[in-house]
């Protein structure tokens, strides 16, 4: 922990928002290590959903099969360094390899869009924010599509990310993946449940042309207490 963290209150709660290869997951996990908070990627959940539907042979279609298999799922919390990974049925949490596979990344957009699956991960998202304190963490920060408009509508620091849609794409690429980002922002912006969009009260943040770390300082300074 670098000293600007230093004088924040004893516990902060932070949305970040944004569209697919925005940032989210990378500001966020810098953001935990430099002030001792748990990071929790709900697009994790979404994907871990999606997978478990898709080993059901489900389609994202809102049936009574789906409905069924969506209830009947269980989830708990593993806590590595300062990520928090989400286990379903008690399993250990799935790997990369299954939470972005190619079908994964076809599917988690129309099943994140059923009313149902959202209902079900929830209560388990919101209760991250307790267990962040039970296990000793200076502070929460969750990032999605709907963290600071839904799910933690008081969070002390909303951030919504944004960055030019084809440097978006060649992060990606970069990254190896075929992803059709743009395909799956639209989806997430225009469905009726919960749609990705920034919170009134939230910092838009663009990174097309900004480090990292310049992001995660921008963001330090934002904390309620922050001498940065
Ligand atoms: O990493 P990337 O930005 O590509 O995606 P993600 O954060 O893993 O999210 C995968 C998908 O889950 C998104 O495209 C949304 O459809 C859904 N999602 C959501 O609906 N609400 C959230 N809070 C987080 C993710
Ligand atoms: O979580 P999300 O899908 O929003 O994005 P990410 O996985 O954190 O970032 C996507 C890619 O963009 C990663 O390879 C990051 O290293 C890169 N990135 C970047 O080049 N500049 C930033 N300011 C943030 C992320």
């Amino acid at each position: 922990m670098t000293n600007n963290c230093q004088t924040l209150k004893s516990f902060n709660v932070i949305a970040i928002d944004g569209g697919a290869a925005s940032g989210k997951s990378s500001t966020s996990r810098r953001l935990a290590e430099k002030c001792n908070f748990l990071h929790v990627d709900t697009g994790s959940h979404y994907r871990a959903v999606t997978y478990a539907c898709l080993e059901k042979g489900l389609e994202p279609r809102e049936t009574s099969e789906l409905k069924d298999v969506v209830r009947d799922l269980t989830f708990s919390t593993r806590i590595c360094g300062h990520e928090a990974q989400i286990c379903i049925a008690g399993d250990q949490p799935l790997g990369n390899g299954e939470l972005r596979s190619p079908e994964v990344n076809a599917q988690v957009s129309p099943m994140s869009a059923i009313p149902l699956v959202r209902e079900a991960v929830k209560t388990y998202q919101r209760q991250q924010v307790e267990v962040a304190r039970l296990k000793g963490f200076s502070g929460i920060v969750m990032d999605g599509r709907d963290i600071g408009t839904v799910i933690l509508p008081d969070a002390d620091v909303k951030i919504f990310l944004k960055a030019d849609p084809a440097k978006r794409q060649l992060r990606r690429q970069l990254e190896g993946s075929t992803d059709a980002i743009g395909d799956r922002d639209k989806r997430d912006a225009s469905r009726a449940t919960a749609p990705m969009k920034a919170a009134d009260d939230a910092i838009i943040i663009d990174n097309s042309d900004i480090s990292l770390e310049e992001v995660v300082d921008r963001i330090v300074a934002l904390l309620p207490g922050s001498d940065a």
